[in-house]
């Protein structure tokens, strides 16, 4: 999900799939997809490369005689990036690889095909563009899929592409394998917290999967154009499938734009603000964007995991009692998205939750 600040977060205006528009081999963009309003993009990245985002191995968090170091690099990263790799996450290359596979298959159809399983009006899910609001908004040069995948009672099955044939089986294993790594995952960071473990990873067992698979095409004018606005996730944390080795996703970190470089069967997760609010603060959920290319198009699967609707999203009690007051209230997951999904007007979504 993303911390634009629209209008209307219901629904989003039908626009061109950005994927034909590179087929057509223009020269320069549409001027929708023109940011004049940005100084070029690519030249603001950092150039060089002290600055690399975390690596966590999750084997070295499970293992007794390696955890109290890794838990440490682990709550830095948390702390001072928001965002890390995750390798040795226990998901097969086998899972992830697939997943990759149906998604390249899935965008890789006629267009006319991946439009049985298009945005509906008044609905974000399905095959089309996030958060279109008006008809002046400057666009992403971006396609996407987004679909609710667990829990399952949450699918709408409507717009699960039946086409590639494999697809939905794979989706359905591949979100129950996400779930894990988040399980596994939330109780190392609260151990990172020392915050209570249980309640939070039985949110988690029983949270809200939805997965966005990002399509970004070739781009003839790739300087002038964003994949995707640079934005703070909404959820617990996000997990990131980067499906090639072409760099797209970077991270703003202190004022500098750093590119997250793809690492063969490793999961960039990305805190969302659940995570900041349930840490007080403590962890940072991050500003990201993704940048495209001239010669090179970039999938990505975003899988963002959410507590349980019931579930009280607020400073744990444990990090408010250690003397620092609690700097955000206390609502219910499905409190929270209500906020999110009807915005006071030119209040930041985030400003809202604060006390
Ligand atoms: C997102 C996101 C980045 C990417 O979908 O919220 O940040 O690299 N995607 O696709
Ligand atoms: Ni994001």
């Amino acid at each position: 999900m993303m911390g634009l600040e629209p209008k209307n977060l219901h629904s989003s205006i039908p626009v061109p799939s950005v994927q034909e528009l590179a087929s057509l081999q223009l020269e320069a963009v549409p001027s929708r997809y023109m940011r004049d309003d940005m100084e070029s993009i690519i030249s603001t990245v950092a150039s060089d490369n002290t600055l690399r985002v975390p690596l966590i191995d999750m084997t070295k968090l499970v293992d007794s005689e390696s955890q109290e170091t890794e838990l440490q690099k682990l709550h830095a990263a948390c702390k001072e990036w928001g965002i890390f790799q995750l390798i040795n996450h226990g998901v097969s290359d086998e899972s992830l690889r697939n997943m990759n596979k149906q998604t390249q298959e899935f965008f890789d159809l006629p267009s006319k095909e991946k439009q049985r399983w298009a945005q509906k009006p008044g609905s974000l899910e399905g095959y089309g563009q996030a958060f279109v609001t008006s008809e002046e908004q400057k666009l992403d040069w971006n396609d996407m899929i987004f679909l609710k995948a667990l829990p399952i009672e949450d699918r709408n099955l409507e717009i699960w592409p039946e086409n590639p044939p494999k697809f939905r089986e794979s989706l359905n294993g591949y979100s129950q394998d996400m779930r894990q790594i988040a399980v596994a995952l939330t109780r190392f960071m609260a151990m990172g917290l020392e915050i209570e473990t249980r309640e939070l990873c039985a949110a988690y067992e029983e949270g809200l999967y939805q997965i966005r698979m990002n399509y970004y095409p070739p781009c003839p004018q790739p300087e002038r154009v964003t994949g995707l606005t640079p934005h703070v996730d909404i959820p617990g944390f996000a997990l990131l499938l980067d499906c090639g080795d072409t760099p797209g996703l970077q991270v703003l970190k202190d004022g500098r734009w750093i590119f997250v470089e793809p690492l063969d069967g490793a999961v960039v997760v990305d805190m969302g603000r659940i995570t900041e609010i349930l840490s007080n603060g403590l962890y940072k959920a991050p500003e990201h964007r993704a940048v495209v290319s001239k010669s090179k198009e970039r999938r990505s699967i975003v899988t963002f995991c959410y507590p349980a609707l019931s579930f009280k999203v607020g400073p744990a009690m444990e990090l408010v009692k250690l003397g620092s007051p609690p700097l955000y209230k206390t609502v219910t997951v499905e409190e929270y998205l209500g906020c999110f999904f009807n915005p006071k007007p030119d209040v930041p979504f985030i400003d809202t939750m604060k006390i």
